[in-house]
C-alpha cells in the first residue's frame, strides 16, 4: 500500500510513546520506509532498539552521533520524506515547534521539513487545555499542520479526561488518508447540516436537543478531504469551525431551512445530519418571562416546524439527498418510513440509545438504508471513519446514476 513512501515518525516523551511501536510496525508491513526520530525524553519511554528492529532503519535520537554516511542527520532524514508525523506530541515539543526552536534532532528536522506535517498531541487534560498549549496547537494548524485531537479517557496520570492518544487504528486511518488521499468527490458541491437548532422561548431561554454536531462536522471534513466543495450549515456547537469549508451558522429550524433553500439549486449532494427541532414556541416572549406566585405550572404552546429534509425532497431535481434518523427503538422500521416519506436517496439510521453511538460520543455505528432497498451496516468506529463509510455509500449511489 505504501511502497515508495518515506515517513519520518517523530516520537516525543510521553507515556503513549509505546504505542508508536504498533504504528511503525503497521507502516513497515504496508511497505513504507519508516525513519524514527526520538526526542531524548522519548528514549526514556521506548528504546530505539525496538523501533529500529520494527522499522529496519537506523533510529535517530542524538543528532551528533554519526549515522551511516557523513550527512547532516536532521536534514538528510526529512528532505525526501512524504510525511513527517509526531506521535505522540507532548506539550513541550508542540511549544518548541510553535516557537521555531530547534534544540534536538526532531525539532531541527521539523524546521527543515517541506513535506506534509501531522501531529497527535497526548498529555494530561489540564496541560492540553492550558491556553498556552491551545494557542501553540492553533499556531501549528494555521501553518497547515494536520492535527489529530486527543480523545477523552483514562490518562496515565490517573485522571479521566481529554488528552488521551486516539486508538492506534484511528491514527493509522488518518495517516492513510494523508499518504493516499482519495479525491473521489472532486467537482461536487456538498451541503451538510449539523448540530441542533434552537427555538426561542424568550430572549434568555430556548428549546433545543443533545446533538453535538460531531457527526455532521466529521462528514463535512471527510467530504472536503475527498475533494468536494462543502457548505456546512451549522446550529450552535462547541466544535471548532473546520478549515477549508464554507461555514454558515444558524439558530432556528426556519433559519436552517432558508439557508438550505438558498444553496439547494447549486448542490449535488445534501447531507442532513442536523437534529432539527420538530416544534417551536408559537409566540416567543419579547421580554424575559417572570415566575408567578399564583400557579405552579407553565404552559408553552408549540407549533410544528417545517421539515427541511421533506421540503428538499419535494423540490429535488438532480440532488442526491441523504437523511438521518436518530432512533431509540424500532430503528429499521422508522428509518425506512422516513426514507420514503421524505424522498431521500439514502437514510442513515443510528440507535441513539447505545452508549457508544449516540449523541456527543466520539464513536458511531450506523445502518444506511437505500431507496433501492439495500441495507449497509458500518462497523463501530470513530465518527470520522463512519463519515467515510457514509461517503462511500454516496459515491456508490452517484456511480449508479451515471
Ligand atoms: N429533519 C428536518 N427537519 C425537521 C425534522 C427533521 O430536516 N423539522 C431531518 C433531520 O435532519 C434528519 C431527518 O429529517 O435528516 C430525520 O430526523 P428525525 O429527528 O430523526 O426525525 P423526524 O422526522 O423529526 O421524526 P421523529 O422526531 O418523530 O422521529
Amino acid at each position: 500500500m505504501f511502497a515508495n513512501k518515506k515517513i519520518v515518525l517523530g516520537i516525543s516523551g510521553g507515556i503513549a510513546a509505546y504505542k508508536a511501536a504498533d504504528i511503525v510496525s503497521w507502516l513497515t508491513k504496508n511497505g513504507a520506509a519508516v525513519h524514527c526520530m526520538l526526542t531524548p525524553n522519548a528514549a526514556e519511554f521506548i528504546t530505539p532498539q525496538v523501533l529500529q528492529a520494527l522499522s529496519q532503519h537506523p533510529v535517530v535520537v542524538d543528532e551528533f552521533v554519526n549515522g551511516p554516511g557523513w550527512g547532516i542527520v536532521h536534514i538528510d532524514t526529512v528532505q525526501d520524506a512524504d510525511l513527517l508525523a509526531i506521535i505522540p506530541a507532548t506539550a513541550n515539543t508542540i511549544a518548541k515547534i510553535a516557537a521555531g526552536i530547534a534544540d534536538n534532532a526532531l525539532t531541527s528536522a521539523v524546521l527543515a521539513a517541506t513535506c506534509p506535517l501531522f501531529i497527535a498531541p497526548a498529555m494530561n487534560t489540564h496541560m492540553y487545555q492550558n491556553p498556552a498549549t491551545q494557542r501553540n496547537i492553533q499556531t501549528l494548524k494555521d501553518r497547515g499542520w494536520h492535527v489529530m485531537p486527543p480523545v477523552s479517557g483514562h490518562l496515565a496520570c490517573g485522571a479521566v479526561g481529554e488528552g488521551k492518544l486516539p486508538d492506534v487504528a484511528d491514527i493509522e486511518a488518518a495517516l492513510q488518508r494523508l499518504l493516499l488521499p482519495k479525491r473521489d468527490l472532486a467537482g461536487l458541491q456538498f451541503l451538510v447540516t449539523a448540530g441542533p437548532t434552537i427555538e426561542p422561548i424568550d430572549p434568555v431561554r430556548y428549546i433545543s436537543n443533545k446533538s453535538s454536531g460531531k457527526m455532521g462536522y466529521a462528514i463535512a471534513e471527510a467530504a472536503r478531504d475527498r475533494g468536494a466543495q462543502v457548505l456546512l450549515v451549522s446550529g450552535h456547537t462547541n466544535l471548532p469551525r473546520p478549515a477549508g469549508v464554507e461555514y454558515l451558522p444558524v439558530d432556528s429550524a426556519a433559519a436552517m431551512l432558508a439557508a438550505c433553500l438558498e444553496a439547494y439549486d447549486g448542490c449535488d449532494v445534501v447531507i442532513k445530519a442536523a437534529a432539527v427541532a420538530d416544534y417551536r414556541v408559537a409566540e416567543p416572549a419579547a421580554q424575559k418571562l417572570k415566575k408567578t406566585d399564583d400557579t405552579d405550572e407553565m404552559v408553552l404552546r408549540l407549533v410544528k416546524n417545517p421539515d427541511i429534509l421533506a421540503e428538499l425532497g419535494r423540490r429535488k431535481t438532480h440532488q442526491l439527498l441523504v437523511g438521518f434518523a436518530a432512533e431509540t427503538n424500532n430503528v429499521e422500521e422508522y428509518a425506512r418510513q422516513k426514507l420514503a416519506k421524505k424522498h431521500a436517496d439514502l437514510l442513515v439510521a443510528n440507535d441513539v440509545s447505545r452508549a457508544d453511538a449516540g449523541f456527543d460520543v466520539d464513536t458511531n455505528q450506523v445502518t444506511i438504508f437505500t431507496a433501492a432497498g439495500d441495507k449497509l451496516t458500518s462497523p463501530l468506529a470513530s465518527k470520522r471513519q463512519t463519515a467515510d463509510f457514509i461517503l462511500d455509500a454516496v459515491r456508490a449511489r452517484l456511480d449508479k446514476q451515471q
